[in-house]
């Protein structure tokens, strides 16, 4: 078994320095190794990658995908995704978006020079996830194993279903698809999720920065209906139309609003991956609601129905958790693929009324079902049709209509593994309190509240909340802070953060979030990394370790300079830790293409390399021991 959690030894570890090197930093004891860059093969037969990224789109179908997000180990010999080898497995890989600077030859650029429907492939194909069988070698080193079955890219063009309620609804029909029930493709993939029944949850985020109107004017006023333009505007939060760094609008018509208006509908769902099945079909499940997800944390109701709790990561969204109708029976593996079909979709009111014990508040989750009576006194039937695909389809609108909390950004949820207390990260909302639209027609940002109690909230904090009775399926709940990020280093009033942040741990923009078995919490960063001004002593971003009970955090890990952290997955034992970093090297100067694509970072092929690359990174200990044991602070 594991050792279990010492909180004496987390104490005495006193954390890493901040760093604005370019390179992995980690504790004493501790090692790492880079695998799976963006190009690398995912086949025998792959072509190698061109360092000048000339790489067209067949070949990128073959190699691995661009700016790794969420990612989950399942071990080769699993009967659930928790136990099992921990020297061989399937590592299933979120590939977020793509940097065009860095992602493109010099040259090119999405929609103007050089470009053509070629690097829209090689841009659709580098989105989505990876399967990529992992093997432990006698040297003890993670190595792909490039002829296994399993390796697959499943991308922007893998054929996928739509199932749940909203399948087949009018609003998700399109011309190529006139029953509304097969989608091409999966991106936009930020957090994950994985199941009881050994599947893989890939989170679809920013799908609406995908969509444009092809060639015409980007001020065209006629590009959907009144109707249409506001469900769209609600999702994308502006009225901009163009669709920057993609322009799969001007080579493949279905991204053109003008063309083709319900094919977002299509996108914005958690999607679930048989990795054991390379011949298998995605799912859409649209039961879990349509918003820019970030992770999807599953636990066990008491009465084993599944729970599935998400973030919508824009400014001031909502906080949102799946209830499942059936209920989980390890002896039915065949039923419990059918679990994320049907249940309740629920989003969170927090309220101030004082909690119990030291927690601050109580807070209660609204159904958000046809029957469920809105603030305005009619039922959400009433607002969508009668029609639970249509709300589902809508979902911030659903959310809107009970009044819902506005979040500052929710990140990824974690659950602890023994209290099922949840975690979620609010990475940052330097709109909280302003007085601009949160969306086109929509309110103003709303002022603070006991969970959200900063304006212009610049550093995030993790929020955390227990179901009465401890029971995930309950409605109501109470909350606390569990951090308030801040920099003492230049602030001392609420700014600074919570008592628990000093000037030896601070950081800003929590967002990868993770508990493991022995209920040690993970923070991974995805913020300002300037190490100036507000961010002062921050340096880049990184990884700290934290303790549930007593609240000290301490930082773990610093990555390379313009990543972030983030993805987070472990081998049974505890000995290997796979973490991701994402756009290395990325900044403001990465959209001047006269820049060269090292200017900033040459992580992780260091002085030969001709443009930075994302990359997930294995980390152990040099002694064997448990990855988040610190034995060294004792002596
Ligand atoms: Fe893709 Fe919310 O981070
Ligand atoms: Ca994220
Ligand atoms: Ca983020
Ligand atoms: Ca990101």
């Amino acid at each position: 078994g594991l050792p279990v959690f010492d909180p004496e030894e987390l104490k005495a570890f006193t954390g890493i320095a901040s760093s604005t090197q370019d390179t992995i930093t980690l504790p004493p004891g501790y090692a790492h190794a880079v695998i799976n860059r963006w190009g690398d093969k995912l086949h025998t037969h792959s072509p190698a990658f061109k360092g000048d990224a000339s790489d067209g789109g067949d070949a990128q179908a073959q190699q691995i995908g661009y700016n790794h997000d969420g990612m989950h180990f399942f071990p080769i010999d699993a009967t659930d995704s928790q136990n099992g080898s921990s020297r061989e497995g399937l590592l299933a890989t979120n590939h977020e978006y793509i940097t065009p600077h860095f992602f493109f030859p010099k040259g090119v650029e999405p929609g103007k020079q050089g470009w053509s429907l070629d690097w829209v492939r090689k841009s659709q194909h580098a989105q989505g996830a990876s399967v990529q069988h992992m093997r432990l070698n006698a040297d003890g080193r993670w190595e792909r194993v490039l002829d296994s079955r399993y390796n697959r890219s499943i991308n922007a063009t893998t054929r996928m279903e739509l199932v749940g309620p909203a399948a087949g609804n009018r609003l998700a029909r399109t011309k190529a698809d006139p029953e509304g029930r097969h989608v091409y493709g999966t991106y936009g993939n930020c957090g994950n999720g994985f199941t009881y029944w050994n599947t893989y949850l890939t989170c679809e985020e920013n799908f609406t920065d995908y969509f444009g109107i092809g060639e015409k004017n980007e001020a065209d006023a006629d590009y959907a209906d009144a109707e249409q333009k506001a469900h769209l505007q609600r999702y994308k939060g502006s009225e901009k139309t163009a669709s920057d760094d993609y322009r799969w609008d001007t080579h493949d018509t279905r991204f053109d609003w003008t063309q083709e208006p319900n094919e977002s509908n299509r996108f914005g769902w958690i999607v679930e991956i048989d990795p054991f099945d390379p011949q298998s079909t995605p799912r859409k499940l649209t039961a879990l609601g349509r918003f820019k997800h970030e992770n999807a944390a599953i636990t066990l109701a008491d009465d084993k129905r599944i729970v599935v709790y998400m973030g919508d990561d824009q400014v001031s969204e909502y906080l949102y958790k799946f209830v499942s109708d059936g209920k989980y029976d390890p002896a039915r593996p065949e039923q419990n693929r059918k679990l994320l079909e049907t249940g309740t979709l629920h989003v969170a009111i927090f309220s101030d009324a004082q909690g119990s014990d030291d927690f601050a508040g109580t807070g209660r989750w609204v159904p958000l079902t046809l029957d469920t009576i809105a603030l305005d006194g009619r039922r959400l039937g009433d607002h969508f049709n009668n029609d639970l695909g249509e709300l589902l389809i809508k979902t911030r609108q659903a959310a809107d209509a009970v009044g819902a909390t506005p979040m500052d950004r929710p990140e990824w949820v974690a659950v602890h593994p023994a209290t099922r207390e949840a975690y979620v990260t609010l990475t940052n909302n330097k709109s909280r309190g302003s007085d601009k639209a949160r969306f086109p027609g929509g309110p103003a940002h709303p002022g603070t509240d006991g969970a959200n109690p900063r304006e212009s909230n610049l550093y995030g904090q993790i929020v955390r909340w227990r179901e009465a009775g401890g029971n995930p399926s309950a409605m109501e709940f109470e909350w606390d802070i569990f951090v308030l990020a801040g920099n003492p280093n230049k602030h001392s009033d609420l700014r600074a953060g919570s008592s628990n942040i000093t000037p030896d741990n601070t950081f800003n923009s929590p967002d990868g979030l993770a508990i493991d078995p022995r209920g040690l919490i993970w923070i991974q960063t995805d913020g300002n990394y300037s190490n100036k001004g507000e961010y002062e002593g921050q340096g880049n971003n990184q990884m700290l370790v934290a303790d549930p009970v007593s609240k000290e955090i301490r930082r773990f890990m610093v990555g390379p300079k313009g990543c972030e952290v983030t993805g987070i997955t472990w081998t049974p034992d505890m000995r290997y830790l796979f973490i991701n970093i994402q756009h290395p090297g990325e900044g403001a100067s990465v959209r001047d293409s006269q820049e060269s694509p090292v200017a900033i970072s040459t992580w992780p092929d260091g002085p030969a390399a001709t443009r930075p690359r994302p990359a997930t990174v294995v980390i152990w200990r040099e002694d064997e021991g448990v990855v988040g044991t610190f034995p060294e602070a004792r002596s």
